[in-house]
């Protein structure tokens, strides 16, 4: 490989990483229907419809864990409207309480992952955790029409 294939490359990357942090809408919708896809391992589980497995229990309290702090610096004053977002504007109304509500979420999740031992402590711990879904959406998302 010659130096400037390598700069070439490298530019590359540098370019990539760039363009997929200017999409805070784009990522912070992703990382929530990653979130998505773990609440609904975990609601299987929670209602038997799934066997339960220790380590699929643990990993749906880690993935919301590490959502909050990616999705904590997704909501800079320009992303209130466009790339179609429900984020409802609010957020930027009362942004402490919104993020209070994020770091509640993530503590909550981490807690849980180090109490689930069995099958009765994933179920307790995940509703509990699961009220932050509701309980954030109901103020800070808008519905879909
Ligand atoms: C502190 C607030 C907050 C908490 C807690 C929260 N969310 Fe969200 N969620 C949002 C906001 C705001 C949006 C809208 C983002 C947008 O469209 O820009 C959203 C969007 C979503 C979406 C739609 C993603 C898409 O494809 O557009 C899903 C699915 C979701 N959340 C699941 C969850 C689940 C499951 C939980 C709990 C385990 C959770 N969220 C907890 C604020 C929160």
């Amino acid at each position: 490989m010659t130096t400037r294939m390598m700069l070439a490359a490298a530019v590359l990357v540098t370019g990539v990483t760039v363009a997929a942090a200017q999409d805070p809408i784009a990522e912070r919708k992703a990382t929530m229907k990653a979130n998505g896809d773990q609440a609904r391992i975990g609601a299987l589980m929670a209602r038997g419809e799934a066997p339960f497995d220790l380590a699929k229990a643990q990993a749906v309290f880690q993935t919301y864990a590490d959502s909050v702090a990616k999705v904590k610096g997704l909501f800079p004053d320009n992303t209130k409207t466009g790339g179609d977002t429900a984020a409802d504007p609010r957020i930027w109304e009362t942004m402490s309480d919104f993020q209070a509500k994020l770091a509640k979420f993530g503590q909550d999740a981490t807690e849980a992952k180090a109490k689930v031992k069995d099958e009765a402590s994933f179920k307790a711990n995940f509703s509990e955790v699961q009220k932050n879904c509701g309980g954030c959406h109901e103020t800070y998302r808008l519905k879909k029409s």
